[in-house]
């Protein structure tokens, strides 16, 4: 069946569309129903069936005759070292790890947080919770601790899984004073830290942490919980228009029918096949498509610890690919844009035989044309750009190479996936008309694996989600659809930025600038970068009567947010002005200053924290009377 026929299959009967995907997952209690209406717009998938995720990520392939399948190949530039996981040794590691949480207390609906680095064990921690129905928040290690105790305090974790250290090409985090830092922080107390010692970095253990290794030590591996459908499988925190991150909950069953569809159907993969998402396991890509979608679907996935360029070189993608035998690959653009810059020409792509690779697959920001045309001069395969987002879990419009490849229009992610109405709406809440520009939002209910709310947050939930537009679901995206149907990302509606693929709220980093004793008031907003797409910039205005130098107050600044954020907020520039644009109301106006931000001075500047561009942004900001002498 191709693309139309598929989608029209769905939208003529979602609930035997959905019923049928579901025979691909194994069953405690198989499903007769699919969608729940909870009314309010509120809907459950596949409530009254009963399942366990690592059952169908893990001992079924074990039962099936996959033991001997490679699951898990960790490759580690960082640490110069690889490592490979078959599913019965997965099996017996993750049982244990359940063992051992179940000894100390944690059962069906407790949470626990992890916090790791990208190590095979990051996956075991995930799928020991999913064993024991304990609903895990894994927590990416480059936010600060202040970030980790916020999740602390909103998922009340009675344990935190953590690895003594992370590594970075130029340094090695230590974890446990972060977390240490955190839980002090917190108002809420986990009972206990689990933490894995590296090689790299040991830590020295307090009264309340256990070790990896030891505390598995004689205990009884742990069964499958089975669970109901719409029981949480994971809390993922993602930035939203507050600085407060939104816990986004992921439904059971949902989540296991949905990201087994996709594998074949998106990303064209049998099991069996190696399949590898270069992105970490602190985002949503790195839950779906490091850990789970290829798991469930009897693949292998690879757990990259290393960066696209620098480690050793911008071979490292080609390499990994190439020894691996990766089927489709997935990555961010700006990982690729990291590259191309490093290799304009792609030599390295003729060091390596990448005849097993399929397709590269993009998504998490733009991707912009340059960069999708140089990947497809240079590897000689389709790159198709896929949309979607945390909340969603899996692709809203893609192109669905496993049943049919469409014919890429290059800026667009191609067209929405089965499941998934998506409209155009106009200011007015109506459907604009094509080629139109207006909000992206999908008519409810949203499919099987989306968000059913947020963790103890409903009415934040309906309020930033079904409010704007009553019977839909707000992406949070602006962007139009062709006459063909095919569907153009445009831009954010929100106080939303995207650096380097990662998700990140200006809202949340001017909460940290106010914060400053010195800063009356201040905005911050995403400029155009080269490399990582956008880059936040920080505007700042002086209390009155504070004359110390100003250089030292916005390196405070840019200190703050490391600090408090995190290095993954790659906020590196702030500027003293003299006023901020304002309304009469007196409501800053941050899309004014991002058109002035985004004239031709800004274009794309070579990188941000270059002197050249700094001046640029000074005279600019001067020639519109916004700073007299900006810092
Ligand atoms: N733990 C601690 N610190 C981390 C971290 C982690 N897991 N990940 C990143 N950081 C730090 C980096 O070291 C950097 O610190 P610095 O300011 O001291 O240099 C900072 O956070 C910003 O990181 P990043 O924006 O990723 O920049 P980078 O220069 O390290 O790498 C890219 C740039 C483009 C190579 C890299 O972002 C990349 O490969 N991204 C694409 C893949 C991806 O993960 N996408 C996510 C969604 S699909
Ligand atoms: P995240 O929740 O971190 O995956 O970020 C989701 C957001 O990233 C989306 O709402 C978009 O703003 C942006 N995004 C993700 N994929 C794409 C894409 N292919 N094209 C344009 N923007 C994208």
């Amino acid at each position: 069946m191709g693309y139309h026929a598929e989608y029209n299959a769905w939208k003529s009967d979602p609930e035997s569309y959905w019923l049928k995907a579901a025979k691909a997952i194994d069953w405690d209690v198989a499903p007769t129903r699919a969608l729940f209406d909870r009314g309010d717009n509120m809907y459950e998938w596949f409530s009254e069936a009963r399942v366990n995720t690592c059952y169908n990520a893990v001992d079924r392939h074990v039962e099936n005759g996959r033991g001997d399948q490679v699951a898990i190949i960790h490759d580690s530039p960082i640490t110069n070292s690889q490592s490979k996981i078959t599913y019965a040794e997965l099996q017996t590691r993750v049982a244990s790890l359940a063992g051992a949480l179940k000894a100390k207390g944690i059962t069906k609906g407790d949470r626990v947080i992890i916090y790791m680095p990208m190590v095979a064990e990051a996956l075991e921690a995930m799928l020991a919770c999913a064993r024991l129905g304990a609903v895990h928040s894994v927590v990416f290690g480059g936010f600060a601790a202040n970030e980790l105790a916020v999740r602390i305090d909103d998922c009340t974790p009675k344990a935190i899984i953590a690895a003594s250290c992370g590594l970075e090409p130029n340094r090695t985090i230590e974890y446990k004073p972060l977390i240490d830092g955190a839980i002090e922080l917190a108002d809420h107390k986990p009972e206990f830290t689990v933490i894995l010692q590296r090689v790299q970095h040991k830590c020295d253990l307090g009264s309340n942490d256990v070790d990896w290794h030891d505390f598995q030590n004689g205990v009884t591996p742990a069964d499958c919980v089975m669970v109901e459908g719409s029981h949480p499988a994971y809390i993922l925190y993602t930035s939203g228009t507050t600085g407060a991150p939104k816990g986004v909950v992921r439904p059971t069953a949902g989540h296991l029918v949905a990201l087994n569809w996709t594998m074949k159907n998106i990303y064209n993969v049998d099991p069996g096949d190696v399949f590898w998402a270069a992105s970490d396991v602190g985002w949503v890509v790195g839950h779906s498509y490091i850990c789970y979608a290829p798991l469930i679907h009897g693949n292998t996935t690879v757990v990259f610890e290393g960066k696209p360029v620098g480690t050793p070189d911008a071979g490292t993608f080609w390499r990994v690919i190439s020894e691996h035998n990766v089927r489709s690959f997935f990555t961010a653009p700006t990982a690729i844009r990291a590259v191309k810059r490093e290799d304009p020409k792609g030599e390295f792509t003729k060091k390596y035989d990448l005849s097993c690779l399929r397709a590269l697959y993009l998504a998490g920001e733009r991707a912009d044309p340059d960069t999708i045309e140089w990947a497809q001069d240079i590897l000689q395969k389709p790159v198709y750009d896929h949309w979607w987002q945390t909340e969603t879990g899996y692709t809203i419009a893609g192109n669905p190479a496993g049943l049919e490849a469409l014919p890429v229009k290059i800026g667009s992610p191609t067209v929405p996936m089965p499941g998934y109405d998506v409209q155009i709406l106009g200011d007015d809440g109506h459907p604009v008309e094509p080629n139109t520009l207006g909000a992206i939002v999908i008519k409810l209910p949203l499919p099987p694996g989306t968000l059913p709310t947020l963790w103890n947050a409903p009415e934040r939930f309906k309020k930033s989600y079904l409010t704007a537009f009553p019977g839909f679901y707000e992406t949070g995206d602006a962007g139009m659809i062709d006459d063909d149907g095919y569907l153009y990302i445009m831009a954010r509606t929100d106080d939303v930025i995207n650096v380097a693929g990662h998700r990140l709220s200006t809202g949340g980093m001017e909460e940290v600038l106010a914060a400053h004793p010195d800063v009356a008031e201040c905005a911050v907003i995403g400029v155009a970068d080269q490399l990582k797409g956008q880059l936040p910039v920080g505007f700042v205005c002086l209390t009155n009567g504070v004359n110390r130098p100003h250089s030292e107050i916005t390196a405070e600044c840019v200190k703050l947010v490391r600090e408090r954020i995190g290095p993954v907020a790659a906020f590196k520039l702030a500027l003293v002005v003299d006023r901020l644009p304002k309304t009469r109301s007196g409501k800053i106006l941050r899309a004014t200053m991002v058109k002035i931000a985004g004239s031709e001075a800004f274009k794309m500047p070579a990188t941000i924290d270059d002197p050249a561009i700094l001046d640029e942004i000074k005279t600019s900001l001067q020639t519109i009377g916004y700073a007299k002498e900006a810092t």
